[in-house]
């Protein structure tokens, strides 16, 4: 069905009819027998901060928002202006949906508890700004989300509303990130399939722009920080110099979010592994590593640690950091073989 679209010069027709991520959202629901349309409304939360952040990223020369606001937060990061303005949005725009129960934020030291009521089903755990080293100059930054479902005990009338709330990312009801790029895109999955939706500023929707999205089994790219080359177990170093070999280029954004769209739609791999600054890896399993590999995972690729699979890791703590090894089959397929039997 392609509409017509009738202007003073004559019809036109519209290339494709406009869908978007609401209507596709309650379209998919209709798979998931007595789920009501409380996915879609915690989901408009995370559009809609995602929209004001993205409006401030756009701007962000123009306004007092560039810069660290000096604070540190537990990473022991400085935060920038746009962390503590994009986790305020997250936190105002989720808080006020009654489906959620708890959410967790790279940028609060605890999580934090919103209710206990019987409808607050899920809780969120997200990275409101991923990249923040790339804000003042202008590249790429993201924001990422991971959603699960809140145990029966956490809910439970003068339970622990965190308890729970360390699942494995094998339990993730849906995932997703938005990449503030040239274009701002939002990806998720719900498990069935992932799919792309191009903000259109013009009518300030997520519109579908990249349905049933696949990883190619194969890509030309690998990403890695090679500064810390002498830090990596000797075998990542091996594996780095045989993709050389077969001419992969190398691509590094230092924007997790960014790197992995360019590897979710190019296929290739992307490896941040233990460092001397970071023996556990720098990325956070809860959320980046859980929901880019969710993602990775419906898409066709895979995802790992250096040694096991990403969703399968039981956290222990909020903030816990993981190597991660993520892309495409072939790509990972020959890092298995490179890694000390
Ligand atoms: P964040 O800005 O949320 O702290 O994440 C930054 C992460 C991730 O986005 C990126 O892949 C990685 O840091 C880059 O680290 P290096 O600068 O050490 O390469
Ligand atoms: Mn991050
Ligand atoms: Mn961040």
């Amino acid at each position: 069905m392609a509409s017509q679209l009738n202007t003073e010069k004559g019809a036109r027709r519209m290339d494709r009819p406009i869908i978007t991520v609401q209507q596709y959202i309650l379209q998919e629901q209709q798979h998931f027998p007595g789920v009501s349309g409380e996915f879609s409304w915690l989901l408009s939360g995370i559009t809609l901060a995602t929209k004001m952040i993205q409006a401030k990223v756009r701007r962000a020369g123009l306004t007092d928002i560039l810069g660290s606001d000096a604070q540190v937060n537990v990473q022991g990061e400085i935060q920038q202006k746009l962390d503590i303005y994009a986790n305020n949005a997250l936190l105002h725009c989720l808080g006020v949906r009654d489906s959620v129960g708890v959410l967790a934020s790279e940028e609060n030291d605890e999580p934090i508890a919103l209710r206990t009521s019987g409808r607050a089903k899920y809780a969120i755990v997200f990275d409101p700004l991923d990249g923040s080293s790339n804000i003042d100059v202008n590249v790429s930054v993201g924001t990422i989300f991971s959603i699960l479902r809140r145990s029966e005990a956490s809910m439970a009338e003068g339970g622990d509303p965190l308890e729970g709330l360390l699942q494995p990312g094998n339990k993730q009801i849906a995932a997703g990130y938005v990449v503030y790029g040239s274009s701002t895109i939002l990806v998720y999955t719900t498990g069935r399939g992932v799919h792309g939706f191009t903000l259109d500023p013009s009518i300030g929707a997520y519109v579908l722009s990249h349905e049933h999205i696949k990883m190619p089994s194969k890509g030309k790219y690998y990403s890695i920080n090679e500064a810390y080359r002498d830090d990596f177990p000797a075998h990542y170093g091996k594996y780095i110099d045989e993709l050389r070999r077969q001419k992969y280029a190398s691509r590094y954004v230092g924007s997790l979010v960014a790197d992995f769209h360019r590897t979710l739609l190019k296929g290739g791999v992307f490896l941040y592994p233990p460092t001397a600054d970071h023996p556990n890896g720098k990325l956070r399993l809860l959320y980046e590593a859980n929901p880019m590999a969710f993602i990775a995972e419906q898409a066709g690729g895979a995802a790992h640690n250096g040694t096991t699979r990403i969703l399968d890791l039981q956290p222990k703590s909020i903030h816990e950091r993981t190597p991660l090894v993520l892309g495409s089959r072939e790509e990972m397929a020959r890092f298995a073989e490179c890694r000390p039997t």
